[in-house]
């Protein structure tokens, strides 16, 4: 499994939104997208791109349960950051959170493409350590790291939702195409173990080390 280093984060983000816009001209394109801060500048290169969306269906990794803090949901988080700017339909959004959408992810939708980030303790969506490769779509307990980690978008760390709803890595592993991403040097260690090390649920983002169409985009 090779890790592509690319120059900036600028060049990480447009290699992976020029994947995106390949897979856009795809009959009725299907696509897992991530939050997070990695995300951030592929969704501005995409609005700026002005593709078309309009045939496109979305399917968010995770969302909070319980989250009281207003304008930090998932949902307000893609809306800012890319529905509100692009001509996808409301109807083909999905989140991880919407209970209707559960069995269809859990069954393996064909997705054409999948996006992620990696936490730094491995995680992918809200899959901590420890989480099954058979895992299914679920309600999850934060790790204390991923809370502190979260804390940064919250006013104090006792904002950080507990709990969240997210993607298994079982669906996750039934995309047809998976991207991971990593933006900075804090990442590279876990990066790396995740790619080159041994495949062990104690850091589910291995797991991906047994896909067959996986590209890892790794900047400093
Ligand atoms: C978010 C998600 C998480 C993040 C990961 C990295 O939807 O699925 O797994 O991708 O926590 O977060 P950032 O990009 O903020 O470093």
């Amino acid at each position: 499994m090779e890790i592509k280093t690319l120059k900036n984060y600028k060049e990480l983000s447009s290699t992976v939104a020029d994947i995106v816009e390949y897979t856009l001209t795809l009959p009725e394109p299907k696509l897992i997208l991530p939050t997070g801060s990695t995300p951030l500048g592929l969704y501005k290169e995409l609005v700026n791109r002005q593709l078309d969306w309009s045939t496109t269906t979305t399917y968010n990794l995770d969302e909070y349960v319980d989250n009281t803090i207003q304008n930090q949901s998932y949902r307000y988080f893609m809306m800012e950051n890319l529905f509100k700017h692009i001509n996808m339909d409301d109807d083909n959004i999905y989140f991880s959170g919407d209970t209707a959408v559960w069995p269809d992810l859990s069954y393996g939708t064909e997705v054409d493409l999948c996006l992620l980030g990696i936490g730094g303790n491995g995680h992918i969506a809200f899959n901590e350590p420890g989480s099954s490769f058979e895992s299914e779509t679920r309600m999850v307990d934060l790790t204390e790291e991923t809370i502190k980690d979260n804390s940064r978008f919250f006013p104090s760390i006792n904002d950080v939702p507990t709990q969240a709803v997210t993607m298994g890595l079982k669906p996750i592993m039934s995309s047809k195409k998976i991207i991971l991403m990593a933006n900075g040097k804090h990442k590279k260690d876990i990066l790396e173990q995740a790619m080159y090390g041994d495949i062990t649920e104690n850091i589910p983002a291995s797991v991906l080390q047994t896909h067959t169409n996986m590209e890892t985009f790794y900047c400093d």
